[in-house]
């Protein structure tokens, strides 16, 4: 605490991110990150567009936008473009929410959502979840102030189905819904079908994940382009170039290199069942997960015990020391060397050598 902080910096609980660890001997599947490299394609583009780094970028961000939508078959006016997917859902919470007019949120999901309210001063509401982890759907019927929720959640993995998304919205009418796709791309299906039937939807999504970006920095969201003009608003009165050069070059190829995009998802979805019949057999409990992380938990070893003996040996997992989570871990669905890897230190620390 300074005596220089404003009252707003004394007050704000900041997000702790996973752990970012320069030792590149470490397997790191802690903060759901893609095992595999972006593609060729972004790589060469970013190169040549590092010769106009002399130049502001673009602010409106027109071909990226225009790449995004017609994926979706949407015009770019449904598209808004923004520094991580993080950034988007900070302009939306600032957008869309209301100080004094209460949001709901899961209680048991994305660790940011908290954090963007207290900063906003924005009240909440936080949903417990049903016993087995799924979104309680009635409980976010009529919100004061609208509401937010990723599909699938995190850190459950758990995916909505897209009827009762629809529910959530009609009785929602007068206020936005938020749903943060960041890992919708391991997923069935998006909430975007449903844009040009509720004008209320905002929809979140990340290259992150599905695309192997997080470093990057690129997420959008899509919408009636109404609620893109809010958030445009927003960005233009706080930075108008959020997005640098590079980042946009390399977007536009990673939603280009489709190919490229299929065959690493698939892989990761197919890993992702590997690792889950894997951890079964070592008696592990697992939620049915439809991201590129599973959460789990062993039937014998404590989660925070078996988080530090593997962060020992070189493996980083998620663990979480919150309430409803304590005797969970996240793993980040990596390649199958890396599962592998993973599943022999498991081994040796649930099974120790006489
Ligand atoms: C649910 C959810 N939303 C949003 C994000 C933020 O993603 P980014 O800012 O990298 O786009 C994450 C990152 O882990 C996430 O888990």
């Amino acid at each position: 605490m300074s005596k220089f902080w404003s009252s707003l910096a004394r007050q704000v609980n900041p997000y702790i991110p996973g752990e970012q660890l320069n030792d590149e001997t470490i397997i790191k599947l802690n903060t759901n990150e893609n095992p595999y490299p972006p593609s060729n394609q972004v790589i060469q583009a970013i190169d040549k567009e590092s010769k106009n780094l002399r130049l502001y970028p673009s602010p409106t961000i027109d071909e990226l936008r225009s790449e995004i939508g017609n994926m979706y078959g949407l015009s770019q006016d449904h598209i808004f473009i923004g520094n991580g997917s993080d950034e988007v859902l900070a302009f939306s919470f600032m957008a869309f929410f209301e100080p004094g007019k209460r949001i709901k949120y899961p209680e048991i999901t994305y660790s940011f959502y908290p954090v963007y309210a207290k900063l906003f001063n924005i009240s909440f509401e936080q949903i417990q979840l049903n016993d087995d982890y799924t979104i309680p759907v009635e409980h976010f019927y009529d919100s004061d102030g609208g509401l937010i929720f990723p599909n699938p959640n995190a850190p459950t993995g758990i995916y909505l189905e897209l009827e009762e998304i629809k529910r959530i919205i009609e009785n929602n009418p007068n206020h936005v819904v938020i749903i943060d796709e960041a890992y919708i791309d391991f997923a069935k299906e998006s909430a975007v079908s449903l844009i040009d039937t509720f004008p209320n939807l905002l929809v979140i999504q990340t290259m992150s994940k599905s695309r192997s970006l997080a470093g990057l920095r690129i997420g959008f969201a899509i919408g009636n382009p109404e609620l893109i003009n809010g958030l445009e608003r927003i960005k233009n009165s706080f930075n108008s170039y959020t997005v640098d050069r590079l980042a946009i070059a390399g977007a536009i190829e990673a939603i280009k290199d489709n190919k490229y995009f299929q065959q690493t998802t698939s892989k990761i979805i197919e890993s992702r069942s590997y690792l889950e019949k894997q951890l079964e057999a070592r008696h592990f409990d697992i939620l049915p997960s439809q991201a590129n992380f599973l959460l789990v938990s062993h039937k014998e070893v404590n989660a925070e015990i078996l988080y530090q003996k593997l962060k020992k040996q070189g493996i980083l997992v998620r663990y979480f020391q919150k309430p409803g989570l304590e005797n969970f871990l996240r793993i980040s669905i990596g390649t199958p060397e890396q599962i592998d890897k993973l599943l022999k230190k498991i081994d040796h620390i649930i099974k120790p050598s006489p």
